[in-house]
């Protein structure tokens, strides 16, 4: 990743390779903003019309390359539109910051000349670049990507600690949202069960988090019917991470669960071909609770975090699961498997009744789990589903903070009934009506909750981009969450996020 500093130098005369300039519509046209007039003086009258001649239009994310010839020190201005000025919000300034520092190629440092009114507007335009310059590089043969690796953020006060503080946070959010796209990129025969846990448990001596891994033995033991009974189709037997962060006097004591399929081929229920290709993404959940709990660590938040990431192949072959099994949870409910590719609330069954066990304020699980929360709310957007109707509307706020997309979605009370309904066992795990798949699975995962407050995160459409990158978003693993679950801590610790209603 790239370094990331503020410095209280001029547009004009930084030192770096290139400069990014942000341009805003206002009622009299484009202009230049505070940080970066002085580059639009040293240009001249011909500014504005220079621009206007390349076709920009300062429209959010829109770019112009400028050639400075001189006119200020650094050989590239690229101009970056920042849309209408009064609708300047923290996320266009990511966005804008992602787009500015793409444009920069073949140059080692790039300053960054945006609207920047305190810390959170350096945190956010520190977020934008660092995200927004992220690739993944580790199967290609061909040498550097030609991306900058120093980013420098314009600001005066750069030497305050309250700035200092920011470009910390965005470094440490950063890598940790990046180490999860990582590891969602890998591909599943180099990222199997046992190999995820070692890479997972490799990162503890960067922070103090205590890390145990369980393998197919002590699941065994502690009666893990889920997780084994996904995981026993495939040869990469299942491993179970378990990560504890503990402060000294902690605000809040927060348990994550993330759902770690390292592919999900759909087992014997098998999946068809076109959407099996994405399923290296089903670890998502697991990546993004153990990057968040080694990010809320490295922040040294107030706020105790356990995480347990369940970790299983969904295979297909003579000893998978099969429709019609009953598996004993670790609960002590049986379970009626009637589709062995809704394996994910297996997973999280078992580990969410680990996560309860020491009656923490809150449970979080993060999953890929429904293709229906894709249909519901498209590829963007995540579904937020909860026991407890003030999280429920908290959360997707707390998510908008962080610069993440979530919606409210319900557990009504007669799809609820249904994964009471089962004749073989106490629960049965797959509705076959096709409507409400999200909700059902919601359902299903709150009977392992006891009476903890719980949310429930589907990403399945946000977790992975199948399309083209956008904004910072790149293509493939987006570390969805991560910046989600950092913040849902940091508010946890200082504001009322927990207090009852
Ligand atoms: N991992 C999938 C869900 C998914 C689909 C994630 C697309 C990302 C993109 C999950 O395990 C699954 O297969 N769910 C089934 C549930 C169904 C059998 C009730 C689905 O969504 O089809
Ligand atoms: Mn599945
Ligand atoms: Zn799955």
């Amino acid at each position: 990743m790239p370094t990331l500093s503020a410095r209280s130098t001029k547009a004009s005369t930084v030192r770096t390779d290139a400069v990014v300039i942000g341009v805003v519509q206002t009622g009299k046209g484009l202009v230049a903003v505070d940080e970066a007039t002085d580059v639009a003086k040293a240009f001249g009258r011909g500014f504005v019309p220079m621009l206007s001649s390349l076709g920009f239009e300062g429209k959010p994310g829109q770019v112009a390359k400028l050639p400075s010839a001189h006119v200020v020190d650094t050989a590239l201005v690229v101009a970056v539109g920042l849309g209408d000025a009064d609708s300047l919000d923290s996320e266009r300034l990511r966005r804008a910051a992602a787009a500015g520092v793409q444009a920069v190629s073949n140059a080692v440092s790039v300053a960054l000349a945006l609207p920047v009114e305190g810390a959170a507007d350096v945190q956010a335009v520190g977020e934008g670049a660092l995200l927004g310059l992220y690739s993944y590089d580790a199967y290609r043969t061909a040498e550097s990507n030609g991306r900058p690796s120093d980013v420098v953020v314009l600001c005066d006060r750069a030497r305050s600690r309250d700035i200092k503080q920011a470009v910390d946070t965005a470094q440490i959010v950063c890598r940790a949202v990046n180490m999860a796209r990582d590891w969602v990129n890998t591909p599943p025969n180099d990222l199997t069960p046992a190999v995820f846990a070692e890479q997972i448990a490799a990162h503890k001596s960067d922070a103090k988090v205590k890390v145990t891994i369980l393998d197919d033995k002590e699941l065994a033991k502690q009666g893990c019917g889920g997780i084994l009974g996904v995981g026993q189709g495939s040869v990469h037997p299942p491993r179970l991470a378990q990560l504890t962060w503990s402060p000294r006097r902690p605000a809040a004591r927060i348990a994550l669960v993330g759902k770690g399929i390292t592919f999900d081929s759909g087992g014997l229920s098998l999946k068809p071909g076109t959407s099996m290709m994405t399923m290296k993404c089903d670890m998502s959940g697991a990546a993004a609770v153990v990057a968040a709990t080694y990010a809320i660590a490295e922040l040294g938040l107030p706020v105790a975090v356990t995480a347990y990431a369940p970790l299983a192949e969904n295979m297909p072959s003579g000893t998978a699961a099969r429709p019609g099994d009953v598996l004993t949870m670790r609960n002590g409910k049986t379970v009626e498997v009637l589709n062995t590719d809704a394996e994910g609330r297996l997973v999280l069954g078992d580990a969410l009744d680990m996560a309860v066990e020491d009656e923490p304020d809150l449970v979080v699980d993060v999953a890929t789990l429904t293709g229906a929360c894709m249909v519901a709310l498209g590829t963007r957007v995540g579904g937020v589903l909860s026991n407890d109707e003030a999280l429920l509307h908290r959360i997707p706020a707390v998510a908008g903070r962080a610069g993440e997309a979530m919606w409210p979605l319900p557990i009504p009370e007669d799809i609820g009934a249904k994964v009471t309904s089962s004749v073989m066992a106490d629960l049965r795990q797959h509705n076959p009506e096709p409507y409400g798949g999200t909700l059902f699975a919601a359902a299903f995962l709150r009977a392992f909750v006891k009476d903890a407050r719980w949310v429930h995160l589907d990403v399945a459409g946000p977790a992975y981009n199948d399309g083209d990158a956008h904004g910072y978003t790149p293509k493939g693993g987006t570390g969805a969450a991560v910046r989600t679950l950092v913040r849902l801590a940091q508010e946890a610790a200082t504001g009322d996020l927990l207090e009852d209603v």
